[in-house]
């Protein structure tokens, strides 16, 4: 198959701010080009609600990303935007992305129970959270890289061979 259209964006007052580095989404982007997909876009940005709505839609809709990763804002703090943003702008929740990463994340720290991270399709365009620090991006692209080619040929419109 053609190699998957991966759009990251980061939420974080601090990066955004040039507080520091966003190791995340640095992070994101390798793991994706060492399965040899294509990151077409990069959006670093504020917990802002209209401006992550607005990448969000931009990276389905204009650069027609397979996959956008988000990382951030997933957790309890009042700027924690980022599950009731994805859901906003997506047409249908897709669940159990979010129940196994946070399932397989329990087995490393309990702390993974305080993000609220899920994922949803737009489109055909499917939009996955991940929490903001490098950690807990690799351990959870871990647990979901294996699935995402075929839920990109899913959205497609292909069947189960
Ligand atoms: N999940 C994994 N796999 N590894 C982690 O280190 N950290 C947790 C959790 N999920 C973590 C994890 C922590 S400490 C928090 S506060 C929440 O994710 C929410 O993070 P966020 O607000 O940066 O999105």
């Amino acid at each position: 198959m053609a190699a998957l259209r991966i759009g990251v964006l980061t939420s974080s007052d601090t990066r955004a701010a040039g507080g520091a580095e966003d190791t995340s989404g640095a992070a994101l982007k390798s793991l994706s080009a060492g399965h040899g997909w294509e990151v077409v876009a990069y959006h670093l940005l504020p917990d802002d609600r209209d401006a992550i709505s607005a990448a969000l839609i931009e990276m389905a809709d204009v650069d027609h990303c397979d996959i956008v990763f988000t990382t951030g804002g997933t957790g309890l703090s009042p700027r924690d935007v980022l599950p009731e943003t994805t859901l906003s702008i997506c047409d249908r929740e897709v669940p159990g992305i979010g129940e196994v990463i946070r399932g397989e994340s329990l087995k490393i720290t309990s702390r993974a129970m305080v993000s609220r991270a899920t994922a949803g399709q737009r489109g055909s365009t499917l939009i996955i959270n991940m929490p903001g620090s490098e950690k807990a991006v690799r351990e959870s692209f871990g647990f979901v890289e294996g699935v995402l080619e075929h839920a990109v040929e899913m959205m497609a419109g292909g069947g189960h061979g």
